[in-house]
């Protein structure tokens, strides 16, 4: 099948976005900036029927997250709908919420694999960037109850200009806690993180030092850490192919159940985003105008439409077109033959020059856990 032709190819991976409710305030949270309530989220036999769905498509993997997906108090009975579906099932928290018990629970409904966020390896800094205190100490306290319960763990560490200096410590610290990869995910500055794009964004010299310590650690720790990295959307050339591209490889879920062909996509205006409380996953994925739209290669403006590239980035990110140059049809601004390229390096000096102070959002927050 060539970019041009419509059709979709099956997806891979969904991810399931049980809530937005979240005990911390991270200022780079991806989600959108208009939270859904707690009383609007998807019950537990519609993600079931949805998992049920997605596996007949083609889906084999589901992440399940949020929001803190472990703020639903019925999560083993979603992961059991999602096993009963034949799905691997990855849960992606912040692990603030989960003792021992609440733990086993999700073990014995089948959970596969635990992605665990920290905010930096220092605690002050990390409770004071995750707006939580309290926080990086009970993260430290859940990892050896996934370890002990024999669950592969990998650790997530969102980087940005206030915690890329301690490298060095996030991967000694993912040595300590057992972890078999670390993933260090720079920020990605639309939703919530634009606002705080000029606080987080990295100077080129921390970016140069970080690239050296990966590289570094990667032979030194082969066979016992993979490091996932790659170079931030702002000081890159070539962009990535976000999602794999648009309709192809992923879709998410939303907490009320709309399907998105990428996590930030109700971001995006002029979307009318199919609702999986009345509509099939499998009509939503092939049949879709929100999925169709941006799917192959045929609505690709100039400098994309006539390059060599278009079937590898798929025209980079869409989220990104969007929140720089204010239409998601636009050659993502990473890429150096976009016309707005420039605004990326303009963003970097003027963070240059800004404050650390975050923008913290109160909305959606979760009950902090009950003592003991
Ligand atoms: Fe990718 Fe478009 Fe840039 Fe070519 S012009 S590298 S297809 S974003
Ligand atoms: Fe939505 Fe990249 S985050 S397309």
């Amino acid at each position: 099948m060539t970019g041009d032709e419509m059709r979709a190819q099956p997806p891979l991976g969904l991810l399931a976005e049980l809530t937005h409710r979240c005990p911390l305030r991270c200022p780079y949270c991806s989600n959108p900036t208009e939270l859904h309530r707690a009383s609007r989220e998807l019950d537990a036999a519609t993600w079931g029927r949805i998992f049920a769905e997605a596996s007949a498509l083609g889906v084999l993997q589901v992440h399940l997250s949020g929001g803190e997906p472990t703020a639903r108090r019925d999560l083993p009975a979603i992961i059991r709908h999602a096993v009963s579906a034949g799905l691997y099932t990855n849960l992606i928290t912040s692990g603030v919420l989960t003792d021992e018990r609440r733990f086993n629970e999700l073990v014995e409904a089948g959970l596969d694999h635990v992605q665990l966020s920290v905010q930096d390896a220092e605690a002050g800094s990390a409770d004071r960037i995750g707006g939580y205190a309290g926080g990086h100490s009970r993260k430290l306290a859940f990892a050896p109850i996934v370890r002990a319960a024999g669950l592969p763990l990998t650790l997530n560490a969102v980087v940005h200009r206030q915690n890329l200096d301690r490298l060095p410590d996030l991967i000694e610290l993912a040595l300590a806690l057992g972890a078999g990869r670390l993933e260090v995910a720079h920020v990605q500055y639309y939703g919530w993180a634009l606002r705080n794009r000029a606080a987080l964004l990295p100077t080129r010299a921390q970016l140069d030092a970080a690239t050296d310590t990966v590289n570094r650690a990667r032979d030194e720790l082969k066979g016992r850490l993979v490091i996932d990295y790659v170079v931030p959307d702002y000081y890159a050339t070539l962009p990535k192919a976000c999602m794999g591209g648009w309709g192809r490889q992923f879709l998410a879920v939303s907490p009320t159940g709309l399907a998105l062909p990428c996590h930030a996509a109700e971001s995006l205006p002029g979307f009318t985003f199919p609702d999986l409380r009345t509509t099939s996953l499998q009509d939503a994925w092939n049949n879709s105008e929100a999925f169709n739209r941006f799917r192959g290669t045929a609505w690709m403006p100039e400098p994309c439409r006539g390059c060599a590239r278009k079937e590898q980035d798929w025209g980079g990110c869409r989220c990104q077109a969007f929140a720089l140059t204010g239409d998601a049809a636009n050659t993502d601004p990473a890429c150096a033959l976009s016309p707005h390229h420039a605004l990326l390096d303009l963003a970097v000096r003027e963070a240059a020059e800004a404050t650390p102070d975050f923008t913290y959002r109160e909305m959606g927050r979760a009950p902090a856990p009950a003592a003991g």
